[in-house]
């Protein structure tokens, strides 16, 4: 008798430039697993339904990008405490008739921060950019690790509050050292570590931060993986060292990977063949 996979997708729209199903592959072949994994687009309206279409296929565990990472937590009956937290859920389990939403994108951050990059989070001097969804998605994870300090800019102050509102609001069994300041009026200070995960970089367009923030022995990290962002450029052009969001993606997919499988896959070789490709 044929075994029959396991099946998962990740579902987006746009969805082409996808790299989860190329992930997901190599992981399960080390792991000596056969599953069918594919990159599924919904229309923007139709995230609920395209769902419920795949569970009729017997999907048993799905990746969720952009845009719909805010419904599929509105779809999810029960959640870890990381989707909670971050109202956003980017990878769904399906387990007898229920649907649990996750969120590794943090993990995923932090894991290449710490492992890939080694950079130990705690006491260091943090500067994240961005309090859209990408920001949302990660902050939890970063406070956990106690840096000696984590200031969130964004260029519209207000979205920046309600995220630190939230944060105080969860941050119990931390101690939790987060300022917000207004983009335009960062201090002439340099950070250990600054973190993009802004949207600008899409439309190659400039974030007007202060040039002060990189020193020769910070870390830009920037989110975006596919492009050379101006961001990096401008890191770049201050000595500091830098790095893509590759490792992150690459990482988030390794924890969704072991929530379904209960196997945590090898991530550096995959980065390293990724990055050459
Ligand atoms: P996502 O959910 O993918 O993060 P988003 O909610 O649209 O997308 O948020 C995008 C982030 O990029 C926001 O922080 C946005 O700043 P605003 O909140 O002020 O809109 C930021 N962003 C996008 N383009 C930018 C630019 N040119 N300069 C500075 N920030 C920018």
């Amino acid at each position: 008798m044929t075994e029959l996979k396991k099946y998962f997708a990740v579902i987006g729209n746009p969805i082409h430039h996808s790299l989860s199903p190329q992930i997901h592959s190599a992981f399960a072949k080390e792991a000596g697993l056969h599953i069918n994994y594919e990159a599924v687009l919904s229309p923007l309206d139709e995230f609920k339904n395209t769902i419920h279409k795949l569970i009729e296929k017997k999907l048993s565990g799905a990746n969720v990008t952009l845009p719909f990472k805010k419904e599929a937590y509105e779809l999810a009956s029960q959640h870890s405490s990381h989707a909670k937290i971050a109202e956003a859920v980017n990878t769904l389990e399906f387990k007898d008739d229920q649907i649990i939403g996750h969120n590794t994108d943090g993990i995923g951050l932090v894991r290449d921060l710490e492992q890939n990059l080694n950079v130990d989070l705690k006491s260091k001097k943090i500067l994240l950019i961005g309090a859209g969804g990408a920001a949302e998605g990660v902050i939890y994870s970063i406070l956990e690790k106690e840096p000696s300090e984590l200031t969130l800019t964004n260029r519209t102050i207000k979205k920046s509050n309600v995220i630190q509102n939230k944060m105080e609001m969860h941050a119990k069994s931390f101690n939790m050292n987060l300022n917000v300041i207004e983009i335009t009026k960062l201090p002439h200070q340099y950070f250990d570590l600054i973190i993009n995960a802004t949207s600008a970089g899409i439309n190659n367009t400039e974030l007007g931060i202060d040039h002060k923030v990189f020193h020769d022995s910070s870390l830009a990290y920037d989110m975006m993986y596919d492009k050379k962002t101006s961001f990096i450029r401008e890191a770049q052009s201050q000595g500091s060292k830098t790095s893509d969001g590759l490792g992150m993606l690459v990482e988030q997919a390794a924890e969704a990977f072991f929530i379904w499988h209960q196997i945590k896959p090898k991530t550096k070789s995959l980065i390293k063949s990724l990055r050459e490709l």
